[in-house]
């Protein structure tokens, strides 16, 4: 049976192929897979199939459940370098986010608590990068994306910003909350059917890019949010955590703009040489 496969020309798509086959039909002696669990693992893929559009990706988001999409990104970016770890980029990134002055926010309607975003893009010797691009999204209080709210501005709540020449950048944001990812669906069904809950904890997404510098998509997870223990997508990671940090309505620090209680997180990001010095 593996050994059809070895026809094909590129030793890498030989190699895949063998080997997800040979787990493929273990995964099916193990368990002793019947007939009627076979049909409805059948059904199961073709409903993700059947929902999946140009707005609905359920097949990342069923990678994205069973832990997939992390043990792929662990792979690839296994050794840090001592940069920012990277995690998922999720569904809810959009092309074409508004390029926004330093400082700006990115809400263009009120979603919640203010919160200033700050910090340094470095390189691992700790040299600024100037012209770093942060391409920002997140949800607000009515714990939506804007794609997700046909209400919403197209602009609310993302933006690009580009870091000065001491690698500086701060934005205004909102402090986002946890929330189910899309759960209607067959992954909803499937978590449902074992036990588990839908819930993310509060994050705020960012693409970092810079010339001669390997991308990073990464998050700033609130260190006080719930679901960090329990993540529905397995994409937390301790060095990510972030304290958004109360600050009063008074405060002289307080961004233009800005009326009643607001906080504030520092977020430095470190990105790694590409390809990465030995
Ligand atoms: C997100 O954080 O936007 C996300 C990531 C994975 C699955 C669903 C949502
Ligand atoms: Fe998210």
């Amino acid at each position: 049976m593996v050994e059809s496969f070895g026809g094909a020309e590129d030793e890498r798509q030989r190699a895949v192929a063998q080997s997800l086959v040979k787990h493929l039909h273990a995964f099916a002696q193990e368990v002793g897979l019947t007939q009627a669990e076979w049909e409805a693992g059948i059904g199961f893929l073709t409903d993700v199939g059947r929902i999946t559009d140009e707005r609905r990706q359920e097949f990342i988001l069923l990678s994205d459940t069973l832990g997939l999409s992390m043990l792929v990104d662990s792979l690839e970016h296994g050794e840090s370098h001592g940069a920012t770890e990277s995690t998922v980029l999720g569904p809810f990134w959009t092309p074409g986010s508004p390029l926004r002055e330093y400082g700006e926010s990115i809400a263009e309607e009120p979603s919640g608590t203010p919160a200033w975003v700050y910090g340094r893009v470095t390189d691992t010797s700790d040299d600024p990068i100037a012209g770093a691009e942060l391409d920002i999204w997140q949800n607000g209080e009515n714990r939506l994306y804007t794609v997700q709210d046909p209400e919403a501005p197209e602009a609310h709540l993302r933006g690009r910003f580009v870091t000065r020449e001491d690698g500086s950048y701060g934005f205004l944001a909102v402090r986002p909350l946890s929330y189910p990812i899309p759960d209607d669906g067959p992954v909803g069904r499937m978590l449902d059917a074992t036990g588990r809950h839908s819930w993310r904890p509060a994050h705020i997404h960012m693409i970092v890019t810079a010339p001669g510098h390997r991308k990073l998509t990464t998050h700033i997870f609130d260190s006080e949010s719930e679901y960090l223990e329990s993540d529905a997508v397995f994409a937390v990671k301790p060095s990510l955590l972030r304290e958004f940090v109360p600050r009063a309505a008074d405060d002289p620090e307080r961004p233009e703009g800005v009326k009643g209680e607001w906080c504030s997180v520092e977020n430095d990001i470190v990105l790694v040489p590409d390809p990465p010095s030995a």
